[in-house]
């Protein structure tokens, strides 16, 4: 079998999905009772990072020390890609020093290109089609809270954007039902709705999304790279702003998710992104552990 890499929550089986999630839970509980995991030791990981980053890139830093590996962060003006070096030499050259990259790029196929030209697991660490490694988080989240997440019923309400995406691809893969409430001209990619076709449901209209879920998500009105539509988008997109009213239509114990950043007063309302239904802060801290273990997983399966 061919190198592994994580560019989309295809990536992995449902059962490796499953397995990757669990280890995460395990690691997060190691780490709360002082147990060290040295699946790094010796590695070092390089982030190439063309866009900006909070979480990701935290997360992913301080889970390779964790695990005790090194990082080397690249930002978007210090490699030689933002000058026009090839993404295939990059990997390349990569590949002859380090033991994992991750990037976080604009396009899609520039993370396909890094992964066909790397001799390393590529992770995705967001691109403008999918955010598989939010979606390991939040999945390791839901069943935190709520103890398993096949058949439930999810809405997303917003942008179909590349957080979207992979909450498509989970909703396939771990059979759960996702009501999606976008404006027309914002859903999602067509080819992947004809993909998870059974387990996902489209509309205009945010409050038939959100009946009876179990849990509500949304994400940014404006992605990153869209900031000259923000005005435009703002109100196109009033009509999905998570609000107090929306969660009312939800199921009565739903939670709330945003991978974040977040934009009060948009998206989604004081009242409920900072009310007892949200978990967002639970979400960015998993992405730590849920990282730790797609890590570990890759470099083991790699050998
Ligand atoms: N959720 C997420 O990926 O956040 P950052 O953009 O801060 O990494
Ligand atoms: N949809 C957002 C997600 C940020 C984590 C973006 O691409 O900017």
């Amino acid at each position: 079998m061919g190198l592994r890499h994580f560019l989309s929550l295809n990536d992995l089986s449902a059962s490796e999905l499953k397995r990757v999630i669990d280890r995460a839970m395990v690691l997060k509980a190691d780490s709360c009772e002082g147990r060290t995991c040295n699946a790094m030791q010796g590695k070092v990981a390089v982030l190439i990072f063309e866009k900006n980053s909070t979480r990701t890139r935290i997360s992913f830093e301080c889970g390779i020390v964790q695990l005790g590996g090194n990082a080397v962060f690249m930002g978007p003006a210090e490699s030689h890609l933002s000058r026009g070096e090839s993404v295939e030499d990059t990997a390349r050259v990569i590949s002859r020093m380090a033991n994992l990259i991750i990037m976080r790029t604009g396009a899609h196929e520039r993370i396909e290109k890094m992964a066909c030209s790397a001799e390393v697991p590529v992770i995705n660490g967001l691109t403008d089609f999918n955010h598989p490694c939010q979606l390991l988080a939040d999945l390791q989240t839901y069943i935190e809270y709520r103890g398993q997440i096949a058949g439930i019923t999810a809405a997303w309400l917003g942008d179909g954007n590349n957080v979207c995406h992979s909450w498509m691809n989970a909703a396939r893969i771990l059979d759960f039902q996702l009501n999606i409430a976008t404006p027309p001209g914002f859903r999602p990619n067509q080819e992947l709705r004809e993909q998870c076709q059974s387990n996902v449901f489209i509309t205009d209209d945010p409050f038939e999304a959100a009946k009876n879920a179990q849990v509500v998500i949304t994400d940014t009105w404006a992605s990153m790279g869209q900031e000259n539509e923000q005005s435009e988008r703002n109100s196109v997109f009033k009509p999905y702003c998570v609000n107090s009213s929306l969660m009312r239509h939800a199921h009565k114990d739903a939670l709330f998710m945003h991978c974040l950043p977040a934009y009060r007063g948009r998206e989604v309302m004081a009242e409920v992104i900072d009310g007892p239904q949200s978990v967002v802060f639970s979400e960015a801290e998993n992405r730590l552990h849920a990282q730790k273990a797609l890590m570990e997983f890759l470099l083991n399966v790699n050998g």
